[in-house]
């Protein structure tokens, strides 16, 4: 984190459902505080598996009522460059977990288009974040990120420092560990977030979560570690197996 944000809150749950329920529950209360006030959440999902059951979670009883999903805007904190039907897309996932399963306006679902060419897909998609972001102090109400084990976050991978410092809100990022484009929100725009929160449980986060935040720092090698919010909220949700290296995490 850089001097002038906010710390880090540090959730620690005994196990992954409880750590997918305390996930959830915060999604339903960041809803409620952006709909209350502006009348709309904007959210941005994050890819891979860890939030599945936080998805699923959504969709469930007591949670899916809480939210007024009419009112709420789906966008992805990245997307593989595969078709949405691709067993590896982040938007088929959430599709299924989540978004089929909730009253949710086909026209609020805002997905990274992978099957098409990155350069061009990132540069529609910030124009489209641009729009729904527009007026004095808009921005987004939450973005959901997992963690890698080699310290990437959404598709900001090691070592892609001019992704990394982009200007830009949106960049085509090359993953050299899945030979995969990405399409990536960058540090720009996540750090504008009025919140964000990393979800990472199993013993095989522990180390990379403990070197994020309690290592020397290095973002551009470890670049979870360029997730610092501006004035927003950052908060980790781990359950205790990715916890135990932390001072006092066990
Ligand atoms: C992706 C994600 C990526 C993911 C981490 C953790 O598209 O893969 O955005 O950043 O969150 O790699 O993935 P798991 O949750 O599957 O461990």
């Amino acid at each position: 984190m850089t001097g002038s944000s906010p710390p880090a809150r540090v959730e620690v749950h005994p196990n992954a459902e409880l750590a997918a329920e305390a996930a959830a529950d915060r999604f339903v209360a960041a809803a409620t505080r952006a709909l209350r006030s502006r009348g709309s959440f904007l959210v941005a999902l994050s890819g891979g598996n860890t939030p599945r059951r936080l998805y699923e979670l959504l969709a469930t009883p007591p949670r899916a009522a809480q939210v007024d999903w009419t009112r709420v805007q789906v966008c992805w904190s990245d997307e593989r460059c595969v078709p949405p039907d691709s067993p590896q897309s982040n938007y088929r996932m959430a599709q299924e977990a989540l978004l089929s399963r909730v009253p949710l306006p086909a026209g609020n679902v805002h997905r990274m288009r992978g099957e098409g060419d990155p350069i061009q897909e990132a540069r529609r998609y910030e124009e489209l974040l641009r729009r729904l972001l527009w007026g004095p102090g808009a921005r987004l109400d939450l973005v959901l990120l997992g963690l890698g084990r080699d310290g990437h976050t959404a598709s900001l991978v090691p070592g892609a420092t001019a992704v990394h410092d982009s200007v830009q809100w949106v960049a085509p990022a090359f993953s050299e560990t899945s030979a995969q484009w990405r399409i990536t929100l960058t540090p720009r725009l996540i750090n504008a977030a009025a919140e964000v929160v990393f979800l990472a449980w199993g013993a095989d986060k522990a180390d990379m979560v403990a070197r994020v935040l309690e290592g020397p720092r290095a973002p551009h090698d470890i670049p979870a570690q360029l997730i610092a919010p501006v004035d927003g909220a950052l908060v980790w949700i781990l359950d205790r197996a990715a916890a135990t290296p932390l001072a006092g995490g066990n």
